[in-house]
């Protein structure tokens, strides 16, 4: 109602000049979306540089607050779109006046329910309508889908295709012609949906982004339950307390496997490379400080270990060695992974009263026997995606400290044998790039920044940044070759370049030399680490 009123008032001026066309503002607020099966909450013009208030979000996902600041004028539009009688998502779609024909939809991570803001703010300044959805509940915690398993199938899949095809819909509405291209940008829980995406829904998505994917989820919930039996409780005796973890067994890490790759920089170039011994730790001697007795080296290298059935059938890959200090906060914790928990309590088991302390394969076996929804994700086959002409980018941090980088190698040989092919082969449409040293999503010792979400001093070019890449290749047919990430000082842009890598697609791998200077290393960091040139890596 009141959106008709300020639209009249706007658009008396412009009356008399019919050639002039009402401005953005105006047919933003006048915008009525007319999708099946919803209800609009709001549709709000946001002016270029202000932040989008976020009053209804859920307090577990961050709660009321404010969005980065826009990067053009957009149209905000929020809607609830029911899926069943008992399901329903909750839809953004930001729509840019700058568009530049493209659509594109974002992920989410964990099991949550929550809206990845900073993509979209991301995205829609570089021109992108762009959609986020709650995935059929809001919120982190999985209890919406206790006897709910339409809320699972939301999860599972549903949500996003809904979101993709309410939001097409919406945007070639809104601006009056179809969009160009589909685009997907997505980390964790969301590079998950990319790659089920591409396997389920093969035309949603021209280009999918894919970032440390939660493939072969049931057994990755498995997984990530299966440290806290191992650990024990943070108070129990034993227990490896995380300063040790950060501390004394980084460095012993560090000390076996950092220079494989030739440069002493707290980087593991290849985490498959390093074959941890924690034997080495062992107290002896007389020998009681910094050290660990004989049942915490068992502990380690358990927790460094794939997870697998009693007769060896591996359930999921080994943890990526060097992601110690980022690993205590949730996995080395010593308490239940939440997600984990939630997922068997209000999916697997029906009983809010599981134990997770009692974990056991028994456990894991259940878990991929439900697969609910099929919602496993590790497909062997994407031969309709590669002949709708679609592109599929994966990267991985190879310090991911939430979900192992080895699981997505596992998952590429699969594919590759799968659809009978060589990795040239697959390079026709699928790419995957190991970026060293990066943690879950970001942050790391690595160079890190590959356009991933929201970057300041990151180049919005193919180069450089995986959005830009996903574009120029399906749009011009230049595929990647490589990704060159950018590692700033302090992991803050202002404070300038500490150093940057170009990351190699898998099967490749980087490799030093002085290529560019007989002296080597340029400088040695504050922590005497070796600092090297992008010059001086390749991949072969
Ligand atoms: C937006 O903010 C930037 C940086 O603060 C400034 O350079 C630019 O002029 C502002 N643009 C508008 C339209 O206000
Ligand atoms: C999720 O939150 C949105 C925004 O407050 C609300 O409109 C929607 O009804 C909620 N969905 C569910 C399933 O509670
Ligand atoms: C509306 O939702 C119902 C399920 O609640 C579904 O059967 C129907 O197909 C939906 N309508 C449209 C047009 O999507
Ligand atoms: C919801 O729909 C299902 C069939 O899809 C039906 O069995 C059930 O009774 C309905 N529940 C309600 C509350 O209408
Ligand atoms: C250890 O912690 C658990 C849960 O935090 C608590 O229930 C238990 O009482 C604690 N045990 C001791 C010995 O403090
Ligand atoms: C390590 O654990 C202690 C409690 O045992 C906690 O106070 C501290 O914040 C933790 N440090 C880090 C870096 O997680
Ligand atoms: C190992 O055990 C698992 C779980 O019981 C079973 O699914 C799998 O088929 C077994 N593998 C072999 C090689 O027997
Ligand atoms: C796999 O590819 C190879 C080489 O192209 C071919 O010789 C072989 O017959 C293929 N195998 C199957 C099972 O299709
Ligand atoms: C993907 O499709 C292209 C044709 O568009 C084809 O040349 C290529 O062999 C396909 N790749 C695989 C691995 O099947
Ligand atoms: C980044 O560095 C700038 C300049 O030193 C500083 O003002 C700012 O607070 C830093 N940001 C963060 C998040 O630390």
């Amino acid at each position: 109602m009141i959106y008709h009123l300020l639209f009249l008032l706007l658009c008396l001026p412009s009356l008399g000049s019919p050639v002039a066309a009402a401005s953005f503002r105006d047919l933003c607020n006048s915008f009525q979306p007319s999708t099946p099966n919803s209800t609009v909450e709001l549709v709000e013009f946001i002016p270029r540089n202000t932040s989008v208030d976020l009053n209804y979000r859920d307090v577990t996902c961050g709660g009321p607050g404010k969005s980065a600041p826009v990067g053009q004028d957009l149209c905000r539009i929020a809607l609830n779109i029911k899926t069943s009688n008992r399901s329903k998502i909750h839809l953004e779609a930001w729509l840019p006046e700058d568009w530049n024909g493209r659509f594109l939809a974002t992920g989410n991570g964990g099991i949550s329910g929550c809206i990845d803001y900073a993509s979209l703010a991301y995205t829609t300044e570089h021109g992108f309508a762009a959609v986020g959805s709650n995935n059929g509940h809001n919120g982190t915690t999985g209890k919406a889908f206790y006897r709910n398993l339409d809320v699972v199938a939301d999860f599972a899949g549903r949500a996003l295709h809904t979101s993709v095809t309410i939001g097409k819909q919406i945007t070639n509405t809104f601006y009056g012609k179809p969009h160009q291209k589909s685009y997907f940008l997505g980390c964790s829980q969301g590079g998950r949906q990319g790659v089920g995406s591409a396997e389920k829904y093969p035309t949603d998505f021209d280009g999918i982004v894919a970032g440390a994917p939660a493939l072969d989820f049931n057994n990755l919930i498995s997984w990530r339950a299966s440290f806290y039996p191992v650990t024990g409780l943070a108070n129990s005796t034993g227990f490896i307390k995380n300063t040790t973890w950060s501390d004394m067994i980084h460095d012993e890490v560090l000390k076996q496997c950092d220079t494989i790759d030739g440069v002493k920089d707290g980087i593991i170039e290849y985490p498959d490379l390093c074959k941890f011994r924690s034997e080495t730790l062992q107290c002896k001697n007389g020998r009681t400080e910094d050290c660990l007795d004989s049942l915490q080296v068992q502990v380690v290298r358990k927790v460094l270990s794939p997870l697998a059935y009693e007769n060896g059938t591996i359930i999921y890959s080994a943890m990526n060695p060097g992601s110690e200090g980022r690993a205590i906060d949730r996995l080395y914790a010593g308490k239940s992974f939440s997600d984990s928990q939630d997922w068997f309590r209000y999916v697997i088991y029906d009983d809010p009263d599981w134990d997770p302390s009692g974990f056991t394969t028994k456990d894991a076996a259940a878990s991929e026997l439900a697969n609910p929804f099929d919602i496993r994700t590790f497909p062997s086959d994407l031969t309709t995606f590669n002949s709708t002409q679609s592109k599929l980018l994966v990267y991985h941090g190879g310090q991911d400290q939430q979900i192992t980088s080895l699981n997505t190698e596992r998952w590429y040989e699969h594919l590759k044998h799968g659809m009978n092919a060589t990795a040239t082969e697959l390079d026709s449409f699928t790419r995957f790039f190991r970026i060293s040293g990066m943690g879950h999503c970001s942050g790391g010792p690595g160079a890190n920044m590959v356009g991933q979400s929201n970057q300041k001093g990151v180049p919005y070019e193919p180069q450089s940044n995986v959005l830009a890449a996903i574009v120029d290749w399906v749009e011009n047919g230049n595929a990647p070759q490589t990704i060159e990430g950018t590692k700033f000082v302090n992991d803050n842009a202002t404070e300038g370049i500490h150093f940057k890598r170009k990351h190699c697609r898998y099967p490749l791998r980087n490799t030093y030399k002085p290529y560019s200077s007989a002296a080597g290393f340029i400088s040695v960091d504050s922590k005497e680490r070796q600092v090297s040139s992008v010059e001086d890596w390749k991949c072969v």
